[in-house]
């Protein structure tokens, strides 16, 4: 019966979490993006470090300036491909995944070498996209003793699009994001979600800011890791 504070509850434990947005390169000066500010998955990875957690954070863009500190290593990454291969890199050592990035679902499917130039007489610029790796789907499929947790972030129908993420691509946890709430979504400091997890019910969480919701969180995981 020996209680263990919150400080060492994920002492030992290795969290790996993917955070802000990753990018699709047009040409060499554009790239197609997303608004993801990585405050969520931030949230969380400092709520993993009071835990007493090893965090390794993979980081694509973000308005956030990350610094690594004890316990805490940051890898920068810009593409989807860039971000799956760290997280394969990453995977075997760690106790539980969380994509808490915005993957860019697609890129262009030539990336040209030189600058696109605009003609004064075209109207219209076709660009050509193809889907990227789907980086939680593998990992959900692949896993052995990970915990694997993603997001959903969904404009509509929210419970039924998450609960598809969650048994579609082998996760234990999915929390789902109403992100037609500017109050609640991309780059608020507030958020409102949902838990789903496999043969349980939802656990909807009243609206808190985002540090409170990353506490909540890992709370929730480190309970299901031990
Ligand atoms: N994700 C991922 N790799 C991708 C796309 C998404 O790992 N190529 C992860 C996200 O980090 C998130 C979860 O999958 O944890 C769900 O992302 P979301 O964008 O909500 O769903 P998608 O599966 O991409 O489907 P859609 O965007 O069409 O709703
Ligand atoms: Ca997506």
């Amino acid at each position: 019966d020996q209680v263990m504070s919150s400080q060492e509850i994920l002492k030992g434990k290795h969290v790996l979490i993917a955070l802000g947005g990753t990018v699709a390169p047009i040409d060499p000066v554009r790239y197609i993006g997303n608004w993801s500010s990585g405050k969520m998955g931030w949230s969380i990875a400092q709520a993993a470090l009071t835990m007493g957690a090893e965090v390794t954070v993979i980081a694509g863009r973000t308005d956030i300036h990350l610094e690594a500190q004890k316990r805490l290593m940051i890898q920068r990454v810009r593409t989807t491909q860039e971000m799956y291969e760290q997280i394969e890199k990453h995977f075997g050592q760690c106790d539980v995944l969380i994509m808490a990035a915005a993957v860019a679902d697609f890129k262009p499917a030539n990336v040209v070498q030189q600058k696109i130039k605009k003609d004064p007489h075209q109207t219209v610029l076709n660009l050509q996209l193809t889907p990227t790796v789907d980086i939680l789907k593998k990992m959900g499929h692949r896993k052995n003793h990970q915990l694997v947790v993603g997001f959903a972030a969904e404009t509509q129908d929210v419970l039924a699009n998450a609960q598809q993420k969650l048994v579609n691509k082998g996760a234990d946890m999915i929390v789902a994001n109403d992100v037609s709430q500017t109050t609640t979504g991309f780059n608020a400091d507030n958020n409102k979600v949902t838990i789903l997890r496999p043969q349980q019910k939802p656990l909807a969480w009243p609206t808190a800011t985002k540090h409170e919701i990353g506490q909540r969180l890992m709370k929730l995981i480190a309970e299901q890791l031990s």
